[in-house]
């Protein structure tokens, strides 16, 4: 499952980007809202950084609107998936979006049905919202497994958004989801195991125990070419 990172913090991309790991990243109207600067310049900086799919939302109301604004925002970078919030409009702006070859993210889908309909107008993400279903007593996790079984076959990617704690995650790769976006908060929590700080301390007292093998390793690091190219 490739990860994407939701946020609309240059900052927090700038940080976590350096893991290796981002494949991706989602803003939306909210989180952009957050951010003090022009949203354009954050979008753009966030695509630069992760280098791959960077969403960024339409927020008209009707099919042309959002077919404006999604080509206008298509244009702020190469890496731009429009994100599009599902219903009839937005299903209208989907399929005139994609068959001029920009990429949507049709966001704001809690059911199977809905993501069939999304898929049909050629949505190449479906965002299904796992958190929220959650907040109101949904199965999330029951849901999303409906509809990966639904979009079996179909060119759309399901992904996975509105993720709280690691295990959104870890579940949504379970359910097979493709692609997941992960708050910042989420993917630090994804780091921590208290075993994994516990055997750094014990690997590194053991080796401190043994001077000598300090001095052999960087005499290796500093005679070592690998890399050096
Ligand atoms: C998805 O792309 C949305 O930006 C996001 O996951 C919404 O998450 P929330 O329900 O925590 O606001």
């Amino acid at each position: 499952m490739k990860l994407f990172i939701d946020t609309g913090s240059v900052a927090e991309v700038e940080e976590i980007a350096g893991w290796g790991v981002l494949s991706g990243a989602t803003t939306n109207p909210s989180l952009l809202a957050k951010e003090a600067g022009d949203p354009g310049e954050i979008i753009r900086r966030i695509c630069e950084l992760v280098d791959g799919p960077t969403s960024a939302e339409v927020v008209a109301e009707h099919a042309a609107g959002m077919v404006r604004e999604g080509r206008a925002l298509a244009g702020l970078h190469r890496h731009i998936t429009v994100k599009v919030p599902f219903s009839s409009d937005g299903l209208a702006a989907t399929r005139e979006l994609t068959s001029e070859g920009i990429p949507v993210n049709m966001t704001l889908v809690f059911s199977p049905s809905q993501a069939l309909l999304a898929a049909e107008a050629g949505a190449t993400y479906v965002s299904c919202f796992m958190g929220r279903l959650d907040d109101i007593s949904v199965d999330s996790a029951a849901v999303v497994r409906e509809i990966v079984e639904a979009l079996e076959g179909c060119e759309s990617q399901v992904l996975a958004a509105s993720l709280r704690h690691p295990e959104h995650a870890v579940a949504a790769a379970r359910l097979g989801c493709p692609v997941a976006t992960v708050p910042g908060t989420v993917l630090r929590q994804m780091l921590g195991h208290p075993l994994t700080e516990k055997g750094i301390e014990r690997f590194s007292a053991d080796w401190k125990s043994r001077p000598e093998f300090g001095d052999w390793l960087r005499e290796l690091v500093d005679g070592s070419t690998v890399g050096a190219r």
